[in-house]
């Protein structure tokens, strides 16, 4: 950079000296305020580039848009590519679904920017697959058709996970756009199947271990929301179990009116089993589990309190005129760190409008329960299949009970006192002048587990979706807002990630 006329030729005055030594650790600020205007100035770019993306209807869970996702990762690759990095379409082979039939998975695309091995290494993981979304789902505009409405980009897919995903690639193109160095190396994990279960990525980060991932000194997921307007940076996921209870009973359907009194029903069976395992207050009452979870600390306690929450909001958000508690700690302390179980459907049973007076021969009642620390889902299985075994053995129906277990996700907790966070406070602050909430999630990200399990690298979550974006959810959008000072959150985290210190892990 030239220097500034004004202290060309003559000696310099001691004040202008003084002047100029104030303004020298200003550099860094001074580039970033450059970096910031060049985000401003482009964000038109920005937002068409993510009208091209929720163009496309990369919906995992359709068969029938398998080749609109093999597309999109198509199109995530030739941008990166387009952009100087070395990409790669990893092949993770193919599923079979439920019925038979042979399906290829869509690739997933790893890219890496710089390769200086002076600096740190981050690789950012995302998806851009998405949930199913139609019009007549009550969608006020069409879902695959951005549209911006009162500086709300509406679309399937804009903030899970299309936006956070183009955000982090703008903040490596504005780094290159004004030639400035990366101040860490960029790596890039997008992969199509996020939202059916990242079917096959468990297996190909463990195949790259050694490969792909070996250089990586942290990885960071974009791919959750704020709590509140106030940004935030995220610690902890829950894990969940997934149960099916199978009560077998006659050998077909039956009419209440003909055999009804006569024959012990397995739906009521089921019904007794699954109201034994919570209280209405919500206290779990499967033996061990309760006891294995983490206390909360009085540091923990603390940091909810700090929290921007309000439970008024969050009530009219739901839909509900009561909550399971009725202050802020004990709430999110339930959201987030204790676990809970949710009844989700019984199989079998008789759904359709009317009056049908069956008796259903066979039913199968499915609940998860979200997992936190101290859990361990091997454990949770065993408690949970002896338990419902116990409860229902004392009905001593002749009925047949089957529990098994079709999903057990480990919960993810970061430390909050690592650099990674550090780093993540100081970029907040950085773009919008307030310290972070450090918040957790009541869902399940399962990657988060299995970086850390296989990598052994330190994972951050660093959202940029708004609290109210309504993911997987009719109407969800990205506020334009929260994806341009994404992208400055994202430049400026890099920055701050160069200068942690070479020996943390
Ligand atoms: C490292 O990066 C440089 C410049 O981008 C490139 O020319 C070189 O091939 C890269 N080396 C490796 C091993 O990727
Ligand atoms: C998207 O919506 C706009 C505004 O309603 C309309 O003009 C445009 O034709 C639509 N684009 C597509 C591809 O449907
Ligand atoms: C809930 O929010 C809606 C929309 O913001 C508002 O119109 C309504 O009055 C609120 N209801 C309550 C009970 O606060
Ligand atoms: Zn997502």
């Amino acid at each position: 950079m030239k220097a500034p006329h004004t202290c060309s030729s003559e000696k310099m005055n001691p004040q202008t000296l003084l002047l100029i030594l104030l303004l020298l650790p200003a550099a860094r600020a001074f580039q970033f305020t450059r970096m910031a205007q060049y985000v401003d100035s482009h964000q038109e770019e920005y937002v068409e580039a993510l009208r091209d993306w929720v163009a496309i209807e990369s919906d995992s869970s359709n068969v029938l848009k398998r080749p609109d996702l093999h597309h999109m990762m198509e199109v995530v690759a030739q941008k990166l590519r387009l952009m100087g990095g070395t990409v790669e379409l990893v092949d993770i082979g193919e599923q079979e679904l439920p019925n038979g039939q042979i399906l290829a998975l869509p690739k997933v695309v790893t890219a890496q920017f710089g390769n200086d091995t002076s600096k740190h290494t981050v690789c950012v993981y995302g998806h851009v697959d998405v949930q199913p979304a139609k019009l007549e789902d009550g969608w006020n505009t069409d879902p695959y058709n951005l549209t911006e409405i009162n500086g709300h980009l509406y679309g399937r897919g804009a903030s899970d996970n299309k936006a956070p995903v183009l955000a982090w690639i703008h903040a490596v193109g504005a780094y290159q756009a004004l030639h400035m160095d990366l101040p860490v190396n960029v790596k890039f994990v997008i992969e199509g199947m996020e939202e059916t279960g990242s079917n096959g990525l468990d297996a190909m980060i463990l195949a790259q271990r050694n490969t792909f991932f070996s250089d990586v000194d942290y990885i960071i997921i974009s791919d959750c929301g704020w709590l509140s307007r106030r940004p935030a940076l995220t610690y902890g996921t829950r894990g969940n179990c997934y149960f099916f209870a199978e009560v077998e009973g006659p050998k077909q359907d039956l009419h209440s009116g003909v055999y009804g009194g006569s024959v012990i029903e397995p739906m009521t069976d089921l019904i007794g089993i699954l109201d034994s395992l919570i209280s209405p207050s919500g206290k779990i009452q499967i033996p061990g589990i309760r006891e294995a979870v983490a206390p909360l600390t009085d540091e923990e306690w603390k940091m909810y309190q700090d929290i921007e929450f309000d439970l008024e909001n969050y009530k009219n958000k739901t839909g509900v005129s009561q909550l399971m508690y009725d202050n802020k700690v004990d709430l999110l302390a339930h959201m987030w760190r204790y676990p809970t179980v949710s009844i989700h459907g019984i199989e079998g049973a008789f759904s359709d409008p009317g009056t049908k007076t069956v008796i259903p021969a066979k039913v199968t009642g499915k609940f998860s329960i979200r997992q936190v620390p101290n859990m361990d889902p091997a454990v949770v299985k065993t408690q949970v299949t002896d338990y419902l075994h116990s409860v229902f053995g004392k009905r001593k129906s002749p009925n047949k009970l089957k529990v098994s277990m079709v999903i057990g996700a480990k919960p993810w907790l970061a430390n909050t006192q690592h650099p990674l966070y550090e780093a993540g406070k100081a970029a907040v602050n950085k773009v919008f002048n307030v310290d972070p909430d450090l918040i957790r999630e009541g869902g399940t990200i399962p990657i988060a587990r299995t970086f850390q399990d296989v990598t052994g690298k330190s994972i951050i979550m660093i959202p940029i979706g708004g609290f109210d974006d309504g993911l997987h959810s009719q109407n969800e959008k990205m506020s334009r807002y929260n994806y341009i000072e994404g992208t400055k959150l994202f430049i400026a985290y890099l920055n701050e990630v160069s200068q942690i210190k070479k020996t943390s892990v």
